[in-house]
């Protein structure tokens, strides 16, 4: 695996393997952060209309200077609009908030228990056959949940990203992902760097010390050794943000990987909202 590396998935998609997170940044600080991720090799950025800042993303990537098809770009359809009519039109809008004609991939950022999935994923569909997208995916979505909407989709949904960290299980939902060659995209890959977080793990800390280093980076290193998982780091701070990509020179071995994965715990979980769906 290299810096250039991409994950083949269905629907003949290609992503590239690390991403760059960009909730809560905002702004000028939003668009600095995106030029600075670009700058240093990321080649994938993650936003979403509730993030409010597409704008500021389509400016990070306009001054960067690297030309827009070298960059993945996804973008999410907040819950609340998620209806056929209110989803197109919400994609529509990223794209002039964005300044692109098309993203790589628009996810459904929530699913919505008073929206049909049937309607929803039917929408999303015809957000694709508009050209608003070249590909289409979901977002939070459980394990019986994605197998639905799998099967009610005319393309193929090529990503589900969800939270996911080493104090977080999601084995039963990286197998549906894994079986239908979908990537599964691991939000809070950090465990959003929070006080007595992942980060602080002695196992963590012992591995980071031991192959010199930094937890981060081995926590990043650990979802990218694993079957079709792209982790979306976020940082706002430029030496962190080149931190956090620079992951390809060293590997875990198997009794670490094992290790961290068998931290995960029952309250392992960092986002849970009202409206989440009954979790794996
Ligand atoms: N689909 C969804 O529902 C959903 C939900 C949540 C997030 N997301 C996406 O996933 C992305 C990542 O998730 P997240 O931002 O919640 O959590 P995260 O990436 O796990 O953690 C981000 C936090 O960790 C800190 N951090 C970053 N690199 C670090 C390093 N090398 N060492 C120590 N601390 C570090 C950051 O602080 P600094 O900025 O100060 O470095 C920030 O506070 C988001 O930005 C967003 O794009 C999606």
């Amino acid at each position: 695996m290299s810096p250039n590396s991409r994950l083949s998935v269905c629907d003949g998609a290609s992503i590239p393997v690390i991403g760059f997170g960009t909730w809560p940044l905002k702004d000028e600080e939003c668009a600095r952060a995106v030029a600075a991720a670009l700058a240093c090799g990321y080649r994938h950025i993650d936003t979403a209309e509730m993030y409010a800042n597409e704008e500021a993303v389509g400016q990070g990537l306009r001054a960067s200077g690297v030309p827009r098809d070298e960059v993945w770009i996804t973008t999410k359809v907040w819950w609340e609009n998620i209806s056929d009519g209110a989803l197109q039109r919400s994609a529509e809008a990223s794209l002039k908030r964005l300044g692109v004609d098309q993203v790589d991939l628009l996810l459904i950022h929530w699913p919505n228990k008073q929206v049909p999935l049937a309607e929803s994923i039917r929408a999303l569909n015809d957000a694709k056959k508009r050209g608003f997208a070249r590909h289409i995916g979901v977002s939070n979505f459980p394990s019986r949940m994605l197998e639905e909407a799998l099967a009610l989709s005319e393309a193929p949904l090529i990503a589900n990203q969800c939270e996911y960290h080493p104090y977080l299980d999601q084995s039963k939902v990286r197998a549906v992902c894994e079986r239908n060659n979908m990537a599964f995209v691991s939000y809070c890959p950090l465990g959003r760097g929070s006080v007595g977080g992942v980060l602080e793990d002695p196992v963590v800390r012992e591995i980071a010390n031991r192959l010199g280093r930094t937890p981060a980076q081995v926590v990043l290193r650990w979802h990218l050794q694993q079957p079709n998982v792209i982790p979306v780091p976020k940082s706002g701070n430029p030496k962190r943000i080149a931190e956090n990509f620079d992951v390809f020179g060293f590997s875990l071995n198997d009794e670490d990987m094992a290790h961290l994965s068998s931290l995960a715990r029952p309250d392992g979980r960092v986002v849970n909202l009202a409206f989440a769906p009954e979790w794996d």
